[in-house]
């Protein structure tokens, strides 16, 4: 039978490059979740061409009532991929406590409210990934918040795994090194600024410390999150996949 797979943070990036490559791989229906209709409206197109079945919904993934009201009206989910997020500097002299709050509640309670709404709709079998980071293992100066929501996110993981486990349900997370997104786009543009050097430098020497020297294209760390999804899955229990190139390893 035909699962169905809801991915937040599906409108572009790492998560639409999941939802296509499930499409795939699979024919899976996929539910696809954001804030921009119109950039679901496409993903969804590209979910059907790559042979899925789609829908989609645009909200906010601090919303629970949308979240557990497109929960109550699913038939039936037996997977969920938390890749909604959001970046940025926060550095601790400045005036940031916004967008520190904003960080915190997008990444981490983001991520509670869909496993909240959709865990409780899965059946024996069922799987969740949550999309953690490299800077969930290790500090980066002046990204306070972001790294702190991403570490927080491996503790959510383990303890959701062990808490859901003994319903048949796997949680795992996945932990991408620089990807090729917006996110990153706007991440080298932060870091020329910090270290006062043009873009293309700062991209050059963020490569450099890698030690695949490169970035991964989502695609990429769709391959790994498909494969915490697939149903022969069940031996990871509150594990992280770490895709990054060698900057971690553990
Ligand atoms: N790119 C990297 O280098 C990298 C590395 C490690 C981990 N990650 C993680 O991977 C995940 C995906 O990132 P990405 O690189 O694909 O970034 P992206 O291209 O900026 O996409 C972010 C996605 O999250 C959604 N989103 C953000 N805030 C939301 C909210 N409040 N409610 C609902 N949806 C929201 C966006 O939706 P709208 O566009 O509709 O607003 C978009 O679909 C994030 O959790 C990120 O932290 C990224």
């Amino acid at each position: 039978m035909k699962r169905c797979i809801v991915v937040t943070g599906a409108s572009r990036g790492i998560g639409r490059a999941v939802a296509v490559h499930l499409a795939k791989a699979e024919g899976a229906h996929l539910v696809l979740l954001g804030r921009k209709a119109a950039d679901l409206e496409e993903g969804a197109g590209l979910v059907r061409a790559a042979g899925g079945t789609a829908e989609f919904s645009a909200g906010d993934v601090r919303d629970r009532t949308w979240l557990q009201t497109l929960a109550r009206d699913l038939d039936q989910v037996d997977a969920l991929v938390a890749a909604a997020g959001i970046s940025g500097i926060t550095p601790v002299d400045k005036d940031c406590d916004d967008r520190f709050e904003s960080i915190l509640g997008t990444n981490v309670t983001g991520a509670w409210n869909a496993v909240r709404a959709f865990a409780p709709r899965m059946k024996e079998g069922g799987h969740i990934a949550l999309v953690s980071s490299v800077l969930g293992h290790f500090g980066v100066p002046a990204y306070g918040a972001y790294c702190a929501s991403k570490a927080a996110l491996l503790g959510l993981t383990r303890a959701l795994a062990l808490e859901l486990v003994d319903r048949g349900i796997f949680v795992n997370a996945v932990a991408p090194g620089w990807v090729d997104t917006d996110m990153a786009v706007t991440g080298i543009r932060d870091l020329a600024r910090a270290l006062g050097v043009d873009e293309a430098e700062a991209r050059r020497r963020a490569e450099r410390a890698v030690p695949a020297k490169r970035f991964f294209r989502p695609e990429e760390i769709a391959h790994g999150v498909a494969w915490l999804l697939h149903p022969s899955n069940t031996m990871m229990v509150g594990k992280c996949l770490t895709l990054d190139g060698g900057s971690v390893q553990t």
